[in-house]
């Protein structure tokens, strides 16, 4: 008798500790009902089909605010515009997310731009703002770059005329040897072996680290199966591209004339140089991280514009609408 009922207290305080544990928050948006472990419903069925044809049946059921747990984390989805400019424009929503694979890109150090915040973010960014005016971007000194790549661009679609061509690679390079040339002052061959590899390497980063990837919602996942969550190629990837940078900010540092800075690479290594560099993180694991930073913006930002253009551009065989297919 004693054992069963100390048996099922042992049920009911699991199942108060389940309850707890995935009671809704008050006023948290409507959404699918949860379910112990998983979240909500929802993560059932975004495992096997198109997040936004999730969202998009969701919508009907719950309307322009959904709320779902993803695996244990909170996930609010907003399905209208008004809504979402309204909601974006208020300060509460202006921190960056700090994901496990956004610390772990920046090993853990919370540097970097793109994903900075606060004092330290503005610092930075103002610095590179101010380096990238004095390198011209935004006036003809920059213009004249960007003339140059699409000009070898076009050469090399035009050499690829009559077979098929991923487009996307050719703007992902050119991308990002514009953005290589502004910050560190280095344009690559479109065909370079070690610059094919850095931009498809953050090509997969990209798609390893987008929204919804399961190492951000289940950190711990990693450690049973680093391979199948993408955790041991990421950590690869980025001290691969860490490596590279790191060979870059060397050669700036073997070249740097302190009266003529080249670049914003040659600019930071003067920062460096300064009292109160290491508290300010003008660091070179830093810097690495930054040029991480400019690499990868530059990098999915700009393909995707291009390859959204191609189909409204051009007269595609078939006709546009082919080529948007
Ligand atoms: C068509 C091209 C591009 C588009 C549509 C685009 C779009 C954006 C948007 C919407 C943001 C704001 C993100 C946020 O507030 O969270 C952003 C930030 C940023 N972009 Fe771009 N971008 C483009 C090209 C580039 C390029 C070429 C670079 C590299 C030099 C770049 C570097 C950055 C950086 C460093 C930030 C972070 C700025 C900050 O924290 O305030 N972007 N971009």
């Amino acid at each position: 008798m004693i054992e069963w009922l100390a048996g099922a207290l042992i049920v009911a305080v699991l199942l108060l500790v389940v309850r707890e544990i995935y009671r809704k928050p008050v006023n948290f948006p409507p959404g699918p009902p949860l379910l112990p472990l998983l979240g909500s419903t929802a993560s059932l069925q975004l495992g096997s089909t198109l997040p936004h044809l999730v969202f998009q049946a969701l919508g009907k059921l719950y309307g322009k605010v959904i709320g779902i747990y993803l695996f244990g984390q909170p996930v609010i989805i907003l399905r209208d515009f008004e809504v979402i400019r309204s909601t974006l424009s208020k300060s509460e929503f202006s921190g960056r997310e700090q994901t496990f694979v956004i610390q772990n890109r920046s090993f853990f150090k919370g540097n970097g731009i793109i994903f900075g915040q606060g004092a330290h973010w503005s610092l930075h960014r103002r610095f590179a703002l101010q380096q990238l005016h004095d390198l011209g971007v935004g006036r003809p000194r920059a213009e004249g770059l960007v003339q140059l790549e699409v000009a070898t661009l076009v050469q090399r679609l035009a050499r690829a005329a009559g077979h098929p061509t991923v487009v996307s690679t050719n703007f992902c390079l050119s991308g990002c040897n514009t953005v290589l040339q502004i910050i560190a002052g280095k344009r690559y061959e479109l065909d370079d072996p070690v610059f094919n590899q850095l931009v498809n390497d953050t090509d997969t980063v990209m798609r390893l680290a987008g929204p919804g990837n399961v190492l951000s919602l289940v950190p711990w996942s990693r450690l049973v199966a680093p391979r199948a969550t993408g955790y041991r190629s990421l950590c690869a990837l980025r001290d691969l591209s860490c490596r590279l940078f790191g060979d870059i900010v060397e050669e700036h540092r073997r070249t740097l004339d302190p009266q003529r800075p080249r670049d914003y690479v040659d600019a930071f290594l003067l920062e460096m140089a300064k009292d109160g560099a290491e508290e300010k993180d003008f660091t070179k694991r830093h810097l690495e991280i930054l040029l991480m930073d400019f690499f990868q913006a530059g990098i999915e930002t700009v393909n995707s514009t291009l390859c959204w253009a191609c189909p409204a551009a051009g007269p595609a065989p078939g006709g546009a609408g082919a080529a948007a297919d």
